[in-house]
């Protein structure tokens, strides 16, 4: 049966949703044959009744296959009654177990797909394009977990139908078995049906995330849509990929809206033609033959939700394989973590290292160079020259193609990540920040006191500028706050690097949105944190080098000097050029 239902893949999803839930699975199929037995034995007191009604008796001698039972009128029908009473009792586990099952599977889905996201590596992370991860993890698991409703629909209805099929089969085998027979035909003929709703729900899972994509975009890029004014240009190509939705949608939902109606149909012609073979045949017990007609009726009720059940797990697998496969690719990524202890970084080696993002188009190429623990060192180099590139790879964000990348001489991928991420700390080119209280920003990373939060931003110079405000470290920030200015973000960015007392500090571009005052204070606490800290700097400003030890320079993905500033002065071009461009020249004093 299952095999039937749906390919080894899909079955094995299956599986993984309902796994731990064999109880309620075993509940739900010994409610559906009771109620099927229920429901037999209602329609069959309703036709022995209604005939000895006709017939005037108040005896009855009912026979059902081996079973030969004598009962009154008011008999059977107190047992109608206890009979309707029961199966209303049994409509409750029926109701309760799948809408729980659902919303286990839908938490099931969310929980390892974020689980997964988080521990994925940097590479895969940054290949989601906008909008792809919360599309998936709200509305397609949304989606996916009507699998599981449409599961245990096609399981109840498909079980009572064979319990009603099967009782029919007692009273009238003949009826029974052509019913049974077409049914299976019929289901099977209505497959490719099915299929065709299973590549429409496909079809339709891509153009959602194409359309959350977008939607995410123009968000973000409103602001520059109204400077520009492209906002109904804009809205056009959303709705474009919003008109791609609405017609697979509408595709999907009418193809799996087709197969139940066609099944009934199909049903009914069963039913009438059947009867008409009985009276040609001139076959049967009249209150057998009534029972009978009643039970196909229902059967064919049965027969439609089996379909239509049938239907929606076809339309909503699709979006189970999505989401699995997208944790199983995230899952893959997952960076190796070591086991060795990192207790301090005394130094920080690359050796011959080279990192294409494209195969056969490297951006870092036989980097080498050495960094001493508690070094200052700037990094400069021309725009794409593969600053942020280095830094991602510094701090084990993304592997090296070949080379390697030693920390105290021991490759870098030995260290326990744990001991790793609590001993470096890192300042985006673009301040990110969340939307919350100035206060949680700060301490978002690192679980540390409000003295410690207060501290590392007089230390990020902001401290001044938050005491100022109104609400103080209570200040709700981040994306639409509006809050703050584009240099408070970056200060409140560094505070939050700093929180932790890091080992090494990565930072790029730290002062691109700082005024020179800030800057001047910001140089100030870097100066003050030469003493604790391994540091590096990108920066295209070279006063922000100033208090460095060493510059690197990188050109084209290559070392092109590497050296105090007063020695890259002297034989560094692209070093020497960038001084005099920004009129700096005092870098050169360092
Ligand atoms: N995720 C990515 N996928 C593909 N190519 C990338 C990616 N990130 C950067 N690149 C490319 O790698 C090269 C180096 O980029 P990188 O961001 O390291 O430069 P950069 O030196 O930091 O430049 P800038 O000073 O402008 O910040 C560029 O040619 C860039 O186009
Ligand atoms: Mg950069």
């Amino acid at each position: 049966m299952m095999a039937w239902l749906a390919a080894r893949r899909e079955r094995s999803q299956l599986r993984f949703l309902l796994r731990g839930r064999s109880l309620a699975i075993v509940v739900l199929i010994v409610v559906s044959v009771l109620t099927g037995i229920c429901e037999a034995s209602i329609l069959a007191i309703v036709a022995e009744v209604a005939s000895a009604l006709v017939s005037r008796t108040n005896e009855l001698h009912i026979s059902i296959g081996p079973l030969h039972i004598s009962a009154t009128i008011s008999g059977l029908l107190v047992v109608g009654f206890a009979l309707i009473a029961a199966r209303l009792l049994l409509q409750i586990p029926t109701v309760v177990l799948p809408a729980r099952l659902a919303a286990d599977a839908q938490g099931t889905l969310r929980r390892g797909l974020i689980a997964a996201f988080t521990s994925a590596s940097w590479t895969v992370q940054s290949r989601d394009r906008e909008g792809e991860l919360q599309e998936v993890l709200t509305n397609q698991t949304g989606q996916a977990s009507f699998v599981t409703l449409a599961l245990t629909g096609l399981v109840t209805s498909g079980l009572t139908l064979l319990v009603l099929v099967g009782s029919a089969f007692v009273l009238q085998p003949v009826a029974a078995a052509i019913t049974l027979v077409a049914t299976v035909v019929l289901l099977s003929g209505l497959r490719p049906l099915s299929q065709l709703v299973g590549r429409r729900s496909e079809m339709l899972s891509v153009e959602q995330i194409r359309l959350a994509h977008g939607i995410g975009q123009t968000a973000r890029m409103a602001e520059e849509m109204d400077v520009f004014g492209v906002g109904r240009q804009q809205a056009r190509e959303v709705q474009k990929l919003v008109d791609a939705v609405t017609r697979h949608f509408s595709r999907q939902q009418m193809l799996g809206s087709l197969a139940p109606s066609i099944f009934t149909t199909a049903t009914y012609l069963l039913l009438v033609g059947g009867l008409l073979v009985l009276h040609i045949a001139n076959a049967g017990h009249v209150a057998s033959l009534g029972a009978v007609v009643l039970l196909l009726v229902r059967s064919a009720g049965y027969g439609q939700l089996v379909s239509a059940s049938y239907q929606s797990l076809r339309g909503t697998l699709p979006f189970v394989q999505r989401v699995r496969d997208r944790e199983r690719g995230y899952l893959e990524s997952t960076p190796a973590t070591g086991d060795r202890a990192l207790p301090a970084i005394k130094s920080i080696t690359l050796e011959h290292a080279s990192f294409a993002y494209v195969p056969g188009r490297p951006v870092l190429d036989d980097v080498s160079f050495e960094i001493a623990g508690g070094e200052s060192v700037g990094i400069v180099g021309p725009s794409g020259a593969g600053k942020s590139t280095l830094t991602q790879i510094l701090l084990r964000l993304r592997p090296l193609d070949s080379g390697a990348y030693l920390v105290n001489g021991v490759p870098a991928a030995e260290y326990s990540l744990n001991d790793w991420t609590s001993r470096v700390a890192y300042v985006s080119q673009e301040p990110r920040l969340l939307h919350t209280t100035v206060i949680a920003n700060i301490r978002y990373f690192r679980d540390i006191a409000e003295d410690a939060v207060i501290e590392a931003a007089k230390l990020a110079r902001i401290h001044d500028d938050v005491a100022e405000w109104e609400h103080g470290y209570d200040t709700v920030i981040g994306p639409r706050a509006d809050a703050i200015s584009g240099g408070q973000q970056q200060r409140i960015c560094i505070a939050r690097a700093l929180a932790g007392q890091p080992a090494m500090l990565i930072l790029d571009e730290p002062t691109s949105a700082l005024d020179p005052r800030s800057e001047s204070l910001l140089q100030e606490s870097l100066v003050a944190l030469r003493e604790r800290t391994t540091l590096l700097i990108v920066a295209h400003r070279m006063s922000t080098l100033e208090m460095c030890d060493r510059i690197l320079v990188i050109v084209d993905g290559r070392v092109d000097g590497y050296g105090p500033a007063g020695e890259l002065l002297r034989d560094n071009k692209y070093y020497r050029s960038a001084i005099s461009l920004s009129g700096a020249g005092r870098a050169g004093a360092g």
